[in-house]
């Protein structure tokens, strides 16, 4: 089949969280699967040092304004990318923000990457299937297709699967914008962009079964409930995979030791390593990590006052590596002060850390309020780091709860401090199991959630739509 995937990050291209690396495994996956991938991504400024070759120009009209651009194509990872070139929409350093506020501009960056998407797609390959586009980024190309391409000879046949990795991120915005961006407004009061790609897609995905039956009622459905039951019968949830090639202990080019399920040697050394670079001391307690956007998603809001009344009160340690909202950093920076000996806090974007920090750790916190799949603990499974999580949307579905017999992670319900006070006490009995220990963590590293099942799903989906 021959598919164009619309994306705004690309794990090894550009990246701020999960959505790159699910973007990259469904690539890689269709084409491995025998599929044609064209991957369409704005041409952001550390884009620009990649040599490109061929290139196109494209002309797209929004709200009566003329723009032009050129949309070059970059081979990576034998996958074909096109990258829509525009200087003052894409030439900047992050792709959504400036660190601590959404651009102003983002509903036109992003109308605008849809439109160029489109057109580029009816003029340089009319071989076209099937679109494929991911988040609020990219949602108001279904509303085009059906309201501007419906007669198109390429596009008009077209269909597109709009799938839904974060509910909460929508992008709302005044009436105004519709005008601005050509769409029609209906009697909306204002213009949530997500929500475009989830009333006019021809089907709907989102990345856990359990995150899509979630997002059928409110609160989670960040007020879209109505619009994802109307949709109900052309909505599906389909699960993350993980991508063992580039994270896999036994072969990571990041740790200073491989290890694998029959040899965990490698995994002290990873653990003693990041321990004694980060100042903390080799005892005999475990080390608890986390990788992280460091937003309310996350659960910072309940985990940092847990830390608070927990630390007092154990030997264990905690090592976290992430960047986000100032108010979370500061208090953690305030935790690490208070506690330096069993408390660091690295904050920053790396993702060597990250995956030094996957291998060193004896139990991976993600106390999430949400989570659509999450892939950390996926990571983390594979990595003999057991999960402790809050059971909600993609880790319910992904980590079995001690004292299951079949148990891969701790996990607990109640968004409260006790809850979590209690899983983090469990965690620390189970360590001093050692045989039930390394139980749960040989299962867990025995998983295997691969995205060649998930493509296999979307696969099917794509089908429906053709239909
Ligand atoms: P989300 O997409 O909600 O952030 P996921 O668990 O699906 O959560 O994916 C997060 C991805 O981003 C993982 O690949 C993780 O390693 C990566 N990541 C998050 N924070 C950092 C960081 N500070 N440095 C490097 N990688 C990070
Ligand atoms: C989002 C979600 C996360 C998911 C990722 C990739 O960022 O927060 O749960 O794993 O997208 O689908």
């Amino acid at each position: 089949m021959r598919i164009l995937l619309l994306c705004s990050e690309f794990e090894g291209l550009i990246k701020t969280g999960g959505l790159a690396d699910a973007c990259k495994g469904i690539a890689s996956s269709l084409q491995a699967a025998g599929h044609q991938v064209t991957v369409m991504l704005p041409r952001y400024s550390n884009l620009y040092s990649r040599p490109t070759a061929q290139w196109q120009s494209v002309f797209v009209n929004l709200g009566g304004v003329e723009y032009g651009c050129a949309v070059r194509q970059l081979r990576f990872a034998g996958i074909d990318v096109r990258l829509v070139e525009h200087d003052d929409f894409f030439h900047r350093e992050r792709p959504y923000d400036d660190g601590s506020y959404g651009y102003a501009d983002n509903p036109l960056r992003f109308a605008f990457f849809c439109k160029v998407a489109l057109e580029w797609c009816r003029q340089h390959m009319p071989d076209v299937e099937l679109i494929h586009g991911h988040d609020w980024q990219t949602a108001v190309a279904a509303a085009y297709l059906k309201q501007h391409y419906a007669a198109d000879p390429v596009l008009g046949r077209v269909p597109y699967i709009f799938t839904v990795h974060n509910g909460a991120y929508q992008l709302t915005c005044d009436k105004g914008w519709f005008g601005k961006l050509d769409l029609a407004a209906g009697d909306d009061h204002f213009l949530n962009m997500l929500e475009q790609g989830v009333r006019y897609a021809s089907k709907i995905s989102t990345v856990s079964k359990g995150y899509r039956d979630e997002l059928l009622s409110e609160p989670a459905a960040n007020g879209l409930a109505t619009l994802y039951q109307q949709r109900a019968a052309d909505f599906v949830g389909i699960l993350n995979g993980c991508d063992y090639q580039q994270w896999d202990p036994a072969t990571d080019l990041a740790l200073v030791q491989n290890y694998q399920q029959s040899d965990l040697a490698g995994k002290a050394a990873c653990k003693a390593y990041l321990r004694h670079r980060f100042n903390l001391s080799e005892t005999a307690v475990p080390l608890f990590v986390a990788v992280s956007r460091i937003t309310g998603q996350k659960g910072f809001d309940y985990l940092i006052p847990a830390l608070r009344r927990w630390l007092p009160n154990t030997k264990a340690q905690i090592f976290m590596v992430g960047t986000g909202d100032l108010q979370y950093c500061r208090q953690l920076y305030q935790l690490q002060d208070d506690y330096p000996a069993q408390f660091r806090f690295f904050e920053g974007f790396d993702e060597t850390l990250a995956h030094q920090t996957e291998a060193a750790g004896d139990f991976f916190l993600m106390p999430s309020l949400f989570e659509p799949c999450g892939l950390n603990q996926l990571y983390s499974l594979k990595y003999g780091t057991v999960p402790l999580v809050r059971l909600t949307g993609g880790l319910r579905d992904t980590v079995t709860p001690w004292p299951a017999e079949n148990a891969t992670g701790i996990g607990f319900t109640d968004v409260s401090i006790e809850a979590l006070l209690a899983a983090l006490e469990q965690a620390e009995q189970l360590y001093q199991q050692v045989n039930d220990y390394r139980a749960v963590q040989q299962r867990g590293m025995q998983q295997n959630f691969s995205w060649q099942a998930a493509v296999t799903e979307y696969l099917d989906l794509y089908q429906q739509a053709l239909k």
